[in-house]
């Protein structure tokens, strides 16, 4: 067996799990312009920031931006697992992609359900062979664990934007939106013993766009780079305004910058739990960053990353689409 290349180089089989949702569309133009790494099957979309239709149609969006019609898109869940469900279209936009207009994708939906794809798709994988990137709230894999609990074995890693801890939540004050949206999906998740990555808030509002990083998005010259620059400028000044924060946090494209280059993130392996009981803590993720409780490490819990490193290698992949 050939030795495995460093991280900083590895070769994913990928597939993305998403709610776009302005940073969901970032993160996903992010990745097909790197297909030399990753090798994505497809993309299995989620209701969360905007219902379902909406995350469907702007995931074929993404990639008829990026020139990768050809990406398979499977609708997936439409509600959470038992919560009433949430959305978050005061930060995304009635379409879910706020600052661009959008439009019908020429490239239909796949057919079939987004779990029925993920379970044939993960018993039918080498073993240990598939990276499952989740960018939104965790429910269809949650619903493919919960129907064919085998298909950890198809699972190399996963690697989720999710949860909060020494930052506080966004949606609540201890709660961040792709967890309160399913916390019981995301409680499943983190039960499964399939090896997880997680890059919480407690990373993604330490990288921040500001003028100067957006401009040098805009000025790349390419319809790619007005795209995500018209996103980043719409999208990033509420952030900005709610959280107090001198630039925007890009939240899911730091899941894509982690699988292309892990040595920008910093983080420890530790036990994280998710409180799904009604009340003031619903929703939050109890990161055991101290080992206090003794409990088995579950999840490597990202809590810092280079901010100039990623936007300058967001800058350089958005550079390579059309
Ligand atoms: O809390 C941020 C997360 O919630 C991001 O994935 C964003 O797209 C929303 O889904
Ligand atoms: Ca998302």
């Amino acid at each position: 067996m050939p030795p495995n290349p460093p991280a900083d180089a590895a070769v994913h089989t990928l597939v993305i799990d998403t709610d776009p949702g302005a940073d969901d569309v970032i993160a996903l133009l992010f990745a097909m312009a790197a297909p030399e790494r990753l090798h994505i099957e497809a993309l299995t979309t989620v209701a969360g920031n905007v219902p379902l239709s909406k995350t469907s149609r702007n995931a074929r969006l993404a990639c008829e931006w990026a020139g990768r019609p050809e990406i398979p898109v499977y609708a997936g869940a439409e509600r959470p697992l038992e919560r009433t469900p949430i959305y978050a279209a005061n930060i995304h936009g009635h379409e879910g992609v706020t600052g661009v207009k959008v439009h019908e994708p020429a490239a239909p939906l796949a057919e079939g359900h987004a779990v029925d794809y993920l379970i044939r798709t993960l018993r039918a994988a080498p073993e240990r062979s598939v990276t499952l990137a989740m960018l939104g709230p965790q429910t269809n894999l949650a619903l493919a664990l919960t129907q064919a609990p085998d298909i950890v074995r198809g699972l190399h890693e996963l690697v989720l934007m999710s949860g909060a801890h020494f930052n506080g939540g966004n949606i609540t004050p201890t709660a961040e939106f792709n967890v309160f949206a399913d916390p019981h999906a995301a409680e499943a998740v983190l039960k499964s013993g399939v090896p997880t990555t997680m890059l919480p808030l407690d990373v993604t509002h330490k990288i921040l766009t500001s003028g100067e990083r957006i401009a040098r998005l805009r000025t790349i010259g390419n319809r790619a780079g007005v795209i995500v620059a018209d996103i980043l400028d719409a999208y990033a000044p509420q952030e900005m305004q709610h959280y107090d924060m001198p630039g925007g946090p890009v939240h899911d494209a730091t899941v894509i910058a982690y699988l292309l280059q892990p040595s920008l993130f910093r983080g420890r392996l530790i036990n994280v739990e998710v409180d799904s009981r009604e009340g003031m803590g619903f929703g939050q993720t109890v990161a055991d960053w101290y080992g206090s409780l003794k409990r088995p490490a579950n999840a490597n819990w990202i809590v810092d990353g280079d901010a100039q490193g990623f936007f300058d290698l967001l800058t350089e992949h958005i550079a390579r689409l059309p």
